[in-house]
């Protein structure tokens, strides 16, 4: 009788970038689970490497370059040991360098882009074949294709254990890629125009995270707020109305969305704010400048005054709203004065939290042909100064949570035995004492101090009256 045995394989996925790149690499690993791949956290063990890169900016381009000499030492180990490691590139890097990618480095047996992750299975079985043949007629496997089919319809959901072992909070893609073309950035270009999910196939995904625990959804897009999907009837629903919708899913309790921009923030998304506690009270949207003349040069199509005029708004709908940014010093051609009016929106708004970045040169954008690049130390002057305004900011605000009693979804045992941790309303890390029973559900905490980048909290027992 011949035995009949499933043969796992070891999936390791290195996942660089934003956190469209998080939910991809989750949906990489739920598409080669039905082929045998079980996934490691120890690279040494793994057969397969998938690295999901990221091209935003030229360091992050340049890692994985750096991650590929690694892994060929680590592949020459493991054939030395009789056993064998295939190499796949995934993400924005692979989209945009493709070709380049394998012929810089041969090692590599995969080369695709972030719209090709449906056909992840096919790519494998192919890349195998490729195993058994004579080196020199060895091929990487490529596929930076913008297909006409769309990937979401073929991507097998997780299942209900992994969803459950994955946590309490979770990524749902619900729009990719870009049309607004900011003349530094390359997402127009790796991850393609603007697609948005449709509401039935948004709304079955979150049905499917709740039903494997999940409490907290964050919904992601490169302008998430730009999503325009279509229901059932055929109509165009926004972001505003999704939010509606999801709100009425039975044992979700939080509901965040990221990256948003300030020109697609319409009144019916601003009024969702205002009506729903599902909605969080903390917004990323990015404002790169304070400088009119730079946001124009940034091809941003709108100014520092109207980017406010947006905050008003969403203040006058949700008063607690609290904010993060997005900050990049040293576009080209930036003066001392623009980088002043850089501090002072920063100012004015008042951040929770912001990111902030030298601008780097990106092959292939309008920015790259501009005259008049800033030097590098002086983007790294620009760069302290403003990290040095916005930290100040993130630390009075944790301060001014102190004395609050805040709803905090606890997620995991603490750093230390008696402990647990969670987010606040505002994503802030909280840490209290208590037992590990009250993970999975929100409970509410005051806030009695602050330590590096996280608030210390005291569970507040309800008195019975
Ligand atoms: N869609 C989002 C941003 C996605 S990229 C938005 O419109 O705001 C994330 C951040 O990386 C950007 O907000 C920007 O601050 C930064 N970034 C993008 N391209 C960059 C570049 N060429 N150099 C430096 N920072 C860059
Ligand atoms: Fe890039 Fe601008 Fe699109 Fe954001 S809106 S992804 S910064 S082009
Ligand atoms: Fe990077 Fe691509 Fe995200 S370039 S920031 S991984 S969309």
């Amino acid at each position: 009788m011949t035995e009949m045995r499933q043969n796992t394989k070891k999936l390791f996925i290195k996942t660089y970038g934003c956190q469209m790149n998080v939910y991809d690499s989750d949906r990489m690993a739920d598409a080669l689970a039905p082929h045998g791949y079980e996934p490691t956290a120890d690279i040494a063990m793994a057969d397969l490497v998938l690295l999901n890169t990221c091209h935003i900016r030229e360091k992050a381009s340049e890692k994985v370059f750096s991650e590929l000499g690694r892994l060929k030492e680590l592949q020459s180990e493991r054939r030395a040991g009789g056993a064998d490691l295939m190499i796949g590139v995934a993400g924005c890097v692979a989209q945009a360098e493709g070709e380049e990618i394998a012929r810089r480095a041969p090692v590599v047996d995969m080369v695709f882009g972030p719209q090709a992750y449906h056909k992840l299975p096919d790519m494998l079985a192919k890349a195998e074949a490729q195993r058994h043949m004579h080196p020199s007629l060895k091929r990487a496997v490529i596929d930076t294709d913008f297909p006409e089919e769309d990937k979401f319809d073929h991507l097998p959901a997780a299942k209900k254990e992994v969803t459950i072992r994955r946590g309490l909070t979770a990524f749902l893609t619900v729009q990719e890629g870009c049309d607004k073309f900011c003349s530094f950035c390359v997402v127009p270009y790796t991850r393609g125009a603007e697609v948005s999910r449709p509401v039935r196939q948004v709304l079955a995904e979150a049905r499917g995270l709740v039903e494997g625990g999940v409490k907290e959804i964050t919904l992601l897009g490169q302008n998430v707020n730009a999503y325009h999907g279509v229901d059932e009837a055929g109509r165009t629903v926004g972001l505003g109305e999704l939010a509606y919708l999801l709100a009425g899913i039975e044992g979700l309790e939080r509901l965040r969305y990221t990256t948003s921009h300030p020109r697609d923030m319409d009144d019916a998304l601003i009024e969702a704010h205002r009506d729903l506690d599902i909605l969080m009270p903390y917004l990323h949207l990015p404002v790169q400048s304070g400088s009119d003349r730079i946001l124009k040069a940034m091809n941003r199509r709108h100014t520092g005054a109207e980017y406010l005029k947006v905050i008003e708004r969403i203040k006058a709908a949700r008063p607690d709203m609290a904010l993060s940014g997005d900050f990049i010093v040293g576009f080209p051609g930036e003066t001392d004065q623009d980088f002043e009016d850089t501090l002072k929106i920063i100012a004015d708004v008042g951040y929770a939290s912001a990111y902030s970045f030298k601008y780097s040169t990106r092959p292939g954008t309008p920015g790259a042909n501009l005259g008049d690049q800033v030097a590098e130390e002086v983007k790294s002057e620009r760069l302290w100064r403003l990290q040095d305004l916005v930290n100040a900011q993130t630390t009075a605000f944790h301060a001014s949570c102190v004395g609050k009693t805040l709803p905090v979804l606890i997620e995991r045992p603490g750093r230390m035995a008696g402990q647990v941790g969670g987010r606040s309303p505002y994503l802030q890390a909280v840490h209290l004492d208590g037992s590990t029973d009250l993970i999975g559900a929100i409970h509410q905490v005051e806030i009695i101090g602050t330590s590096t980048n996280s608030l210390v909290g005291r569970l507040k027992v309800a008195v019975a009256a």
